[in-house]
């Protein structure tokens, strides 16, 4: 079937990029999703809930909720990557998940660089699986390692790296991509605080700059806030949508300034009682 294909990237040289002009069209879509996990012996667990959650090309928006309510199992769904049957609609682009899926981009809490590839290396690597020829993914992958801060550290290996420059490498990597979809689960959990205020700032930056549509998953609700056009709240397990906050926060944003605003201390106390509240229920 020849579907449309409206997020498909546009290609700059070779290197794919977003294609703007889908900005406002509906980039991930869930309609009355149901999960459940078959366990032996026992019976099926609930996992998420009769979700239902719209989000526009462009837009980035973040999941918070209890540990354990369903938000990495929605993210897994997402990638087409969890072999397991759903109720309900789930479409990225209008097309239902499919593994390997070039208008997704995953990023984890734990970078996954592949340690005999230098940082040059792993950001580049997804367009060396996407066949583009060497100097236009170097030069592209190097562009975005100086743009987090990295540009020093091209030829350094994994191992000689922090914390922290590991995830700014698969900041990097993810959007030396091209997808215009990112997943992103709690990639800053692991950090110190400063480093996560430092990432968050880089990864505005490189948003503003690309608008790509992001799904970010993150237990830190003042991230959440920081980020974010819209903060949805879920319930303790089985996950339900409690609130779906709009952050009306002027931007460009500095994460570091935020921490002085008023207004966001204000959304922030707001979500702390959703959630509060949501993980009451049941
Ligand atoms: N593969 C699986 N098999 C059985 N249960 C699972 C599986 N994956 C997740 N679960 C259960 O589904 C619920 C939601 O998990 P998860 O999506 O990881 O939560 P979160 O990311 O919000 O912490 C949890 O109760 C978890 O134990
Ligand atoms: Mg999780």
């Amino acid at each position: 079937m020849n579907e449309a294909r409206p997020l498909k990237p546009p290609m700059r040289g070779s290197v794919p990029c977003v294609n703007i002009t889908t900005a406002g069209g509906t980039a991930i879509n869930l309609r009355n999703l149901t999960v459940r996990f078959d366990v032996l012996s026992r019976p099926p667990v609930l996992a998420v809930d009769n979700v239902s959650l719209s989000i526009r090309a462009g837009e980035f928006v973040s999941l918070v909720g209890p540990s354990g309510c369903g938000k990495t199992t929605i993210l897994n769904l997402l990638t087409g990557l969890l072999p397991v049957t759903y109720e309900g609609e789930v479409t990225i682009a209008g097309r239902k998940p499919t593994p390997g899926n070039p208008d997704i981009a995953y990023m984890l809490a734990r970078d996954s660089l592949l340690p005999w590839r230098t940082a040059l290396g792993n950001a580049a690597y997804g367009l060396e699986i996407r066949h583009v020829p060497q100097a236009e993914r170097e030069a592209h992958a190097r562009e975005l390692l100086e743009k987090v801060g990295l540009g020093a550290f091209c030829d350094a290996y994994p191992k000689a790296l922090s914390h922290g420059m590991r995830q700014r490498c698969a900041l990097a990597r993810t959007f030396c991509l091209g997808s215009p979809v990112f997943l992103m689960d709690e990639p800053f959990g692991a950090l110190d605080a400063q480093t996560k205020l430092q990432l968050e700032d880089v990864l505005m930056d490189l948003w503003s700059a690309e608008q790509r549509t992001v799904l970010f998953v993150t237990h830190d609700l003042a991230e959440a806030v920081a980020l974010s056009d819209r903060v949805v709240v879920m319930s303790a397990r089985p996950g339900r949508i409690v609130a779906d906050v709009p952050i009306n926060l002027p931007r460009p944003r500095s994460v570091r300034a935020m921490q002085k605003d008023e207004a966001f201390h204000h959304l922030y106390a707001e979500l702390w009682g959703l959630l509060e509240q949501g993980s009451l229920e049941r």
